[in-house]
């Protein structure tokens, strides 16, 4: 094997090896396709030299940038007293499930996994052994990971036959279109017919509280929660994305609501491979390793289950985030950005809006704010990945028609050259 060399030999390396040359969810066109070679801060490096502004943040993993000193100094410091163990205990995951009890609101325990997938995916076990029920109620357009419960109506081409969901992928049994329900985002009424037609065999209802980049509708979540209550059914809040990014204590703080059961991931491990489910001692009771072998019991357990090292940069991330005013000026610098992103397409005529709040924020071809899937299947999503493209081209990391993220590193010198680079893309557009 020979170290490639340049842009090039990196991509046909690439090629001969992974399918489309991608990691799986994107491969990025041939223009504006690159390879990373080290990430610091706000900024990504290249194989060609390039420099980006990272809004991508490893899927929202990263709130405070690239490689952010504490965090791997941490990492390597458990690195070098061992990088993984399995089934036992370690220092670092008993001390990080403290803070994150503390931290989560609805947490009396939590169980560790690896991804965000897993979480979403051991919660739906756990409400189906708490309840003894099989059913599961998903939102449209709404993604809770690459499982087999999740993968329907996350971006189906029409709206839904509700509540028959679409499968997003071929390999999928086909008998689980029955246990997966599909209901409308931000649409109580909808929602409250399914779950009256299935309340014998509806064990939860799952959302992620900000849908995407959907914010929910004032009384919505807080519907969703008396509707659960009043059917005996349990809340899952998927908080992978905004569990400590809207705020410490994520949606539940934020919106004010309590979820029955919470998956996390991304921020959680400071990048390394960290999620857990969180909820109440009864509902958690149901993993507990004593009560294998009986009826109830809800099996969770993996190689890489309380990593050390990821446990130790998610306490080092966690630490930054509970310093005096982070959530405040992530949030005013994000807001920053995102007026001054309207600005340039008001000036230039793109008919396009920014939508977003708290750290996230998108560029879309809308006319209104979104509040359900339907508005991006009617938007111009051909349009507003051209023009993502564009912006990839003149140096900012962005992905086609999918959210950004603000990290605590981006800076005003940051928010100066994003505002030159989209001046460009509005040209070239
Ligand atoms: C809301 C939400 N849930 C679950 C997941 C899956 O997490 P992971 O990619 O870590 O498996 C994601 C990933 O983007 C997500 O955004």
């Amino acid at each position: 094997m020979t170290m490639p060399i340049n842009h090039e030999e990196w991509y046909q390396l690439a090629n001969r090896v992974l399918p489309g040359a991608g990691l799986g969810g994107y491969s990025l066109a041939e223009e504006v396709r690159f390879v990373i070679k080290e990430g610091h801060g706000s900024k990504l490096y290249d194989t060609g030299g390039r420099e980006y502004i990272d809004y991508v943040g490893g899927a929202g993993a990263l709130i405070l940038g690239h490689a952010f000193p504490s965090v791997v100094d941490a990492a390597v410091h458990q690195s070098s007293k061992g990088i993984h163990f399995f089934g036992t205990l370690n220092e670092e995951c008993v001390l990080f499930a403290e803070e994150l009890v503390e931290a989560i609101p609805c947490a009396e325990k939590i169980a560790y996994c690896t991804t965000g997938s897993e979480a979403t995916f051991y919660s739906m076990r756990i409400a189906r052994a708490f309840s003894g029920k099989d059913k599961i109620l998903k939102l449209e357009g709404g993604y809770h990971g690459n499982h087999d419960y999740s993968c329907f109506s996350v971006s189906p081409t029409a709206l839904s036959n509700y509540p028959v969901g679409q499968p997003d992928t071929s390999g999928m049994p086909s008998v689980l279109n029955e246990t997966v329900l599909i209901g409308p985002y931000n649409n109580l009424e909808a929602i409250r017919a399914i779950v009256e037609a299935n309340r014998e065999d509806l064990a939860a209802i799952i959302v992620e509280p900000v849908q995407r980049i959907i914010f929910p509708d004032a009384g919505f979540l807080e519907g969703l929660r008396a509707l659960c209550d009043e059917f005996e059914i349990l809340l899952i809040f998927d908080e992978v994305v905004t569990g400590f990014r809207l705020a410490y204590g994520g949606a539940q703080e934020y919106f004010g609501i309590l979820p029955d059961l919470a998956a996390y991931g991304k921020i959680i491990g400071g990048g390394g491979p960290v999620g857990c489910v969180a909820g109440k001692s009864d509902i958690m009771e149901q993993c507990n390793p004593i009560n294998r072998g009986q009826d109830n019991y809800a099996y969770i357990n993996g190689t890489l289950h309380g990593n050390p090292v990821g446990c130790a940069a998610g306490r080092a991330t966690l630490a930054e985030l509970r310093k005096p005013d982070f959530y405040e000026n992530l949030h005013c610098h994000s807001q920053k950005i995102q007026s001054a992103c309207q600005d340039v397409l008001d000036k230039k005529g793109v008919p396009a809006r920014v939508i977003g709040n708290a750290s996230l924020w998108q560029i879309v071809f809308m006319k209104d704010d979104p509040s359900d899937f339907s508005a991006f299947i009617n938007a111009d999503m051909a349009k507003s990945k051209e023009f993502d493209m564009l912006q990839m081209h003149e140096g900012l990391y962005v992905l086609p028609n999918v959210r950004r993220f603000v990290s605590g590193a981006h800076s005003d010198a940051d928010l100066d050259q994003t505002v030159d680079a989209l001046n460009r893309a509005c040209d070239a557009l």
